[in-house]
């Protein structure tokens, strides 16, 4: 016997790219049911759609939730994070290169203590579905143990996860250190016992070309030759200094990209965050490779380290979508990202459209990881990950929603204001992850996860 629910709700979500789309909803890039049903089956969307025709040849058996005028939107998806720096996120000064010593390096060495990773990984975890990020693409640190706590932990809740083991060899403590050879041993044996398991995936992470010898990236693209399923992430083009250092640690290299294109990284199911400076040139090659940008605009915001480009990615034919890159973000929620990702936009003299803002976390950011097949939108077949939205949790959220005219205008609103409180409910895979308790005076009295 299936299980199957049905949620009455508004529903949103996106089909396609809506950029090229000045009305989005009409030319049909995005959907939208103002009284939507979605009905679920073992974990799975069965149904969505307008709620009156759908009831009609509903089972009567079928239990009904009907969240009244709440909205129901696809599970956010953060394309670059860390996870090991959520202890010093906002932390005070730096640019880059500075920063990763005086803060990101000392937070990773204590997971070294593989007790210390399990708690760090569980709270990560919770504090990513409280803030309705139901898939992310996650660093881990350089020790093997970092990776087993947090697949331990999105395993337990049944969250979808790329994670791996950070590659670095050199320029970086020494008690960071891993060795081409070591490196590898290390990231095979969390392959085989990870990679494909419930609903993870291994992601082959060199942390970025400063870091590596070129033994060491030659053997990351050898555990790619070997696992041609598994994920190549990194950084690349975040920042100038860093920029002018690689030109200077491989002088052969044409670019920034040319290093990673040289060891066989450049590839699909390769997830390059920031990719701020560099050229239209390498912007196509990664087009044609089928790699993926994350565009992290809250970090590169608070590390000062520049203004993604947008337009060009789009011209060039890239995927993009959104990451947090948390702790060089200053918050995992991803409406708030978004809010930042407007802002860059703005600064650049583009314009960040809220249905393609949406996108960003949503479908585009499951096409750049290539699990669209699976998530990014609520449609028939894909796997049930969405929240419940509720803009009432907040006074300010509230208030705008109700004097916003249509779904463009409220989305833009919720995404703007970027308060975490008004993801209501998270569900994964259709099993309901938080419940928030309202009193009934409708002030939220306690937290359940
Ligand atoms: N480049 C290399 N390592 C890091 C990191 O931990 N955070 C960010 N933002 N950029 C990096
Ligand atoms: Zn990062």
């Amino acid at each position: 016997m299936s299980e199957v629910t049905a949620h009455r709700a508004a529903i949103l979500h996106c089909l396609r790219d809506p950029s090229d789309d000045k009305d989005p909803i009409a030319a049909g890039s995005v959907e939208y049911f103002e009284d939507g049903l979605l009905v679920v089956a073992d974990g799975y969307v069965d149904r969505v759609g307008p709620a009156e025709k759908l009831l009609e040849n509903l089972p009567s058996n079928v239990e009904v939730i009907d969240h009244g005028d709440k909205l129901i939107i696809p599970g956010l998806i953060d394309c670059h994070v860390h996870y090991p720096q959520i202890d010093i996120i906002a932390s005070y000064g730096e640019r880059l290169l500075d920063w990763l010593e005086k803060y990101a390096y000392p937070a990773e060495r204590k997971f070294a203590d593989s007790e210390h990773a399990k708690e760090v990984a569980e709270f990560f975890v919770q504090e990513l579905l409280r803030n309705g990020t139901t898939t992310a693409c996650v660093f881990a640190t350089v020790h093997p143990q970092s990776v087993d706590a947090i697949f331990e932990a999105a395993s337990k809740y049944g969250m979808r996860l790329i994670a791996g083991k950070v590659l670095m060899d050199k320029n970086c403590p020494e008690d960071l250190r891993d060795t081409p050879e070591t490196g590898y041993e290390q990231s095979k044996q969390l392959i085989e016992k990870w990679h494909g398991r419930d609903r993870l995936s291994y992601a082959v992470t060199p942390r970025f070309a400063i870091t590596s010898s070129e033994e060491q990236l030659r053997e990351a693209g050898r555990l790619l030759q070997e696992y041609p399923d598994v994920y190549l992430h990194t950084h690349l083009a975040e920042n100038e200094e860093e920029v002018a250092q690689v030109a200077r640690q491989f002088p052969w290299s044409s670019s920034y990209l040319d290093v990673y294109e040289r060891f066989g990284l450049v590839r699909e199911r390769s997830v390059f965050a920031h990719c701020i400076h560099m050229h239209d040139d390498d912007r196509k090659l990664m087009a044609r490779k089928g790699a993926a940008m994350a565009f992290c605009p809250s970090s590169n915001l608070f590390l000062g380290s520049g203004l993604f480009d947008l337009a060009a990615a789009r011209r060039c034919g890239v995927r993009v979508g959104a990451g947090s890159d948390v702790g060089g973000g200053t918050g995992l929620n991803m409406l708030a990202t978004l809010a930042d990702g407007y802002k860059v936009a703005q600064l650049s003299k583009q314009c960040l459209s809220p249905f393609k803002s949406f996108y960003l976390a949503t479908l585009g950011a499951a096409q750049a990881l290539r699990i669209d097949s699976s998530i990014g939108n609520i449609s028939e077949g894909k796997e049930a990950d969405f929240l419940l939205i509720d803009p009432a949790r907040t006074a300010i959220t509230e208030r705008r929603w109700r004097r916003s005219s249509d779904i463009a205008a409220k989305l833009f609103a919720l995404t703007m204001l970027g308060q975490y409180e008004v993801v209501a409910d998270t569900w994964l895979k259709g099993c309901r992850q938080r419940r928030a308790a309202m009193s009934d005076s409708g002030e939220l009295v306690r937290e359940v996860l």
